[in-house]
């Protein structure tokens, strides 16, 4: 069995030359298993046939590290025509952006400007733009930003991450904004954030039930069936409206949990990335489950 450290991974996917480099290379290491295509249209049929399970979407057109206007404004416009091909298609799907793709390192006020675009053409097809919550050194700048676009539109919300010690006091702020909750993907020092599994997962399901409690919309995004599990007990004990949230989980994971939950009668929403700029993402899914290399293994040796 191969078995390589969270850490290592992590510093993969921070590495600037490895994830310039990978664009380059195609899909390597079994990564397609993860993202299923680099262009829209590539995708499009995976939407579809989730759709027809019942199963929304959400995309994410993959990019980080961008520290170029041109880089930025070239992801702008990608994301601009994939609302376009949404919207024409017909899809149950919204996006997920994250700010450092459209500037966020460059200069708030531009990045605000990306976003403002891409939120003006969402509102008009009616889509909704999540903003991924990036390492904790964009974690203040992200909710500046949110708490900037939400004067001008409501179809936008973001993430909160249940390792980090100040979520709780964060997400009583954001009672009216639609929000993802996860366990946060980045490594963080103890200064800020929770390091024990345990910890981790408490909080995640103290945050999950206030907010099932509450009122707005709420995106429960783990793989940890005990996690749904207990949530399912709080959901069904406190009768809690389906409307009110949804499981999600990420392509290429637990396929036939996302199926069975949506069977169930729970809303499930699958997140979608797609892109040449796989490699990050893709360190950070080994970082979180290295077993994951051991899946890919068997799948080159077997197939
Ligand atoms: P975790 O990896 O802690 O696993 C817990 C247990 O679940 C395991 O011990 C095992 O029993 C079971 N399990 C997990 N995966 C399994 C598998 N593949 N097969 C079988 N059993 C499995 N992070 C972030 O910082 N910012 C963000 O914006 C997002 N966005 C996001 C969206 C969505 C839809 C998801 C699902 C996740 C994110 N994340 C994220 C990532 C998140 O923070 C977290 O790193 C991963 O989801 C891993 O944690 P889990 O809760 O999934 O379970």
């Amino acid at each position: 069995m191969v078995n390589l450290s969270r850490d290592f991974f992590i510093a993969l996917s921070n590495n600037k030359f490895l994830n310039k480099n990978a664009k380059r290379w195609g899909f390597r290491l079994g990564a397609n298993k993860f993202v299923p295509g680099t262009e829209i249209d590539e995708v499009i049929g995976v939407i579809k046939k989730l759709n027809q399970a019942g199963i929304s979407c959400t995309l994410d057109h993959l990019g980080e590290f961008v520290f170029l206007k041109e880089e930025a404004i070239k992801a702008k416009k990608q994301i601009l025509y994939t609302l376009d091909r949404i919207y024409v298609e017909q899809l149950d799907c919204h996006i997920s952006v994250k700010l450092t793709q459209l500037g966020l390192d460059i200069n708030s006020a531009f990045c605000v400007e990306n976003m403002l675009e891409i939120l003006n053409k969402a509102n008009q097809y009616n889509i909704f733009i999540n903003i991924d919550m990036e390492d904790y050194s964009h974690y203040e700048p992200t909710l500046e930003i949110l708490k900037e676009l939400r004067k001008h539109y409501e179809n936008v919300g973001t993430v909160i991450q249940s390792y980090l010690y100040r979520s709780k006091g964060d997400l009583e702020k954001l009672k009216d904004v639609r929000i993802r909750i996860v366990k946060g993907a980045y490594k963080e020092n103890n200064e800020v954030a929770y390091q024990t599994k345990d910890e981790i997962d408490r909080e995640f399901i103290s945050l999950a039930k206030e907010r099932l409690l509450g009122h707005s919309f709420t995106s429960i995004a783990t793989h940890d069936h005990h996690i749904i599990q207990e949530l399912i007990h709080f959901i069904n004990e406190n009768g809690v409206s389906q409307d009110r949230f949804e499981f999600q989980m990420l392509y290429g994971f637990r396929t036939e949990l996302q199926y069975k939950l949506t069977k169930e009668g729970y809303n499930f929403c699958t997140y979608i990335p797609f892109g040449t700029d796989w490699f990050g993402y893709f360190m950070r899914r080994l970082a979180e489950r290295p077993q994951n290399i051991n899946l890919i293994v068997k799948d080159k040796l077997y197939t």
